[in-house]
């Protein structure tokens, strides 16, 4: 099967494959610039800027980690980030994915906006005030990220009400995903929550407000799996954790690691401060947390909303922030690995050019 461009808003996607947002430091310049240089959509996290190296201006506390919500979402880092992606992508479209749980949520895609993103990307809670922030950039187009029709028809009535805009596109993303899940632990395990199981009623939901395009994510690991979604009425995939096995993701080297020595046992559903399950690697820091001897959680960074200020990361026994960063910064020990369900299936690392025409044209080519 050929794959026809995918068109978000005014943009036009060469191969309709867009490559999901990966905090911490898992997409950024390196691996978003790349995707959409080979012609998929490059998407960059906003998590954790203030990481960033070539973010110089962030308060960081003696731990050197950034001090407090806006210097953990630094705007600076944020910018050089998208900067040093255009210089790899040039012209084609590039996105951002920001967690509508982060606080600073609206200064963010504000940020991101001022920056010169093309498109936002917004999951993990229901972005109904999204339109809001993006408003003095008209071409700017929105992707909520749903996981039911439900979802998606308070997204649609809100935003024609309020804003009188539809989304541009959005992500149907399905429990097999890495990193948070828009579903309770019980239902990640449900058929009728499978992703196969949630395009058609979301595609109904979809006749009553408009035309836009339907993006499966979630376990989608190859061309098969790619005309399988198209031939379920997607118009395109967005895919994570395969883009991981690539020299340009600016994971480091132990992160890869971790996830190309994972089995199908060791990638689990675990706890999260933001309140949703979270698929990650159960490696000794999660055993370590749940005998309550994990790091102790500080909160320096003020990261997430549902958090309450570490209130939940005490509950759970972690600091989702310092340990995805730990994660970014390659200590194998201390940090927190997220992976899609798919996660043990990665043997190798190629170049993103490799990747994506083997996306396009199969496994063998
Ligand atoms: C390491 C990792 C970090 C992720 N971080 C985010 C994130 O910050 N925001 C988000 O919306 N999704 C995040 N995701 C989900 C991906 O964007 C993507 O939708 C999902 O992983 C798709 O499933 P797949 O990994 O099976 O392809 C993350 C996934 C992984 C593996």
């Amino acid at each position: 099967m050929s794959f026809k461009p995918l068109k978000i808003g005014k943009y036009t996607i060469k191969h309709p494959i867009v490559q999901g947002g990966m905090g911490l430091g898992i997409s950024w310049d390196g691996l978003a610039g790349n995707v959409s240089l080979e012609g998929g959509l490059g998407v960059i996290s906003s998590v954790g800027t203030g990481y960033y190296e070539d973010n110089r201006y962030s308060a960081k506390d003696i731990n050197t980690r950034p001090l407090n919500s806006e210097n953990f979402y630094s705007a600076k880092g944020l910018k050089a980030v998208i900067d040093n992606a255009r210089k790899i992508s040039g012209d084609n479209p590039l996105a951002v994915n920001i967690l509508y749980a982060s606080n600073d949520y609206e200064r963010i895609a504000r940020d991101a906006c001022a920056a010169g993103i093309d498109i936002i990307i917004t999951g993990a809670g229901l972005p109904t005030n999204m339109p809001e922030f993006t408003e003095n950039y008209p071409d700017v187009a929105l992707v909520p990220i749903v996981s039911s029709a439900k979802a998606l028809k308070i997204i649609c009535k809100r935003w024609t009400k309020r804003y009188n805009r539809l989304p541009d596109a959005i992500v149907v993303e399905g429990p097999k995903s890495g990193g948070h899940q828009g579903f309770t632990y019980e239902q990640c395990f449900q058929d009728e929550y499978q992703l196969e199981n949630l395009i058609k009623p979301i595609k109904e939901e979809m006749k009553n407000w408009g035309d836009f395009p339907l993006i499966a994510a979630g376990g989608i690991w190859d061309h098969d799996d790619i005309v399988k979604m198209i031939e379920l009425g997607a118009d395109g995939v967005q895919m994570g954790t395969r883009f991981i096995g690539t020299h340009e993701c600016d994971a480091h080297d132990s992160f890869k690691e971790v996830i190309l020595a994972s089995t199908e046992d060791t990638i689990k559903l675990l706890k999260s401060p933001v309140g949703y399950p979270a698929r990650g690697i159960r490696t000794n820091l999660i055993e370590l947390v749940e005998k309550r001897e994990g790091p102790a959680v500080k909160c320096i960074s003020n990261c997430v909303a549902p958090c309450h200020r570490g209130v939940e990361a005490k509950a759970v026994g972690y600091c989702i922030a310092d340990r995805l960063s730990d994660a970014f910064l390659g200590k194998k020990e201390s940090g927190l690995f997220f992976t899609g369900a798919n996660g043990y299936k990665l043997n190798e690392i190629i170049s993103v050019k490799e990747l994506i025409n083997k996306l396009i044209n199969g496994e063998n080519s």
